[in-house]
């Protein structure tokens, strides 16, 4: 049995932290795990990811950023995750399809229709088991400074705040709408407190043969 198991949430929730964790957990059990992240995961995904997160690149049309991450998933799905399912590995990824439609889709306000047909082709139509968020405001999350700042700082911070607060409003919609396959947790408990609540439901999922059958 193998288990495609994602991790989705903003910068400072800590889901490097509880990847590493749930990894260790699930070895210690001898499950054959891998661990990889998007975008990347890959040496094209890598040069890919060089592209798309280049500050630089102010000039990138919404339309070429969607088909980078999408362009980065096609590889990662066809060359490491696909591949590690069929081996009845466990991978654990760091973001996946639902990143797009959270920033692209409800932060940026491309069409989550098209969106999702674009994903279609990217994954072949892959999907996740289990995609956990990790809910945390994203003031906490990014661990902001509010006070002292001048006021052009501000306005930006805010503009930057307020489209992280959609996207987080656009998870907790996505997960609303799957219940079965979303597991959100309050990024805001311990990191032992996550960590349980994950290595529970990953362990249920395991126990009653959910995954994928390989
Ligand atoms: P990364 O440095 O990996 O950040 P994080 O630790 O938050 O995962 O940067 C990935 C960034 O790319 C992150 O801001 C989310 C964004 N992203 C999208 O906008 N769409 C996507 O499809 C993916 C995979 C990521």
């Amino acid at each position: 049995m193998s288990l495609f198991i994602t991790f989705e949430g903003p910068e400072g929730s800590g889901k490097t932290t509880q990847i590493r964790l749930l990894e260790n957990f699930l070895k210690a059990c001898e499950f054959a795990i891998l661990v990889t992240r998007e975008p990347g995961g890959t040496r094209i995904g890598n040069a890919i990811r060089a592209i798309v997160l280049d500050a630089n690149h102010t000039e990138m049309s919404p339309r070429a950023e969607v088909l980078l991450f999408n362009a980065a998933r096609a590889q990662i799905v066809d060359e490491v995750i696909r591949p590690a399912l069929s081996n009845g590995r466990i991978v654990l990824c760091d973001r996946y399809a639902d990143s797009t439609l959270a920033y692209q889709g409800y932060g940026h306000g491309q069409d989550l229709a098209w969106l999702r047909r674009i994903i279609n082709f990217a994954t072949a139509g892959l999907q996740p088991d289990l995609t956990i968020f990790l809910n945390i405001d994203p003031d906490e999350g990014l661990g902001r400074k509010q006070s002292g700042a001048a006021e052009e700082w501000n306005r930006m911070e805010q503009k930057a705040l307020a489209f992280h607060q959609t996207v987080r409003q656009g998870y907790l919609q996505l997960a609303a709408a799957e219940p079965a396959r979303w597991l959100v947790v309050d990024a805001t408990q311990s990191i032992e407190a996550i960590h349980a609540t994950i290595q529970q439901r990953v362990a249920l999922l395991l126990a009653t043969g959910l995954g994928r059958k390989g």
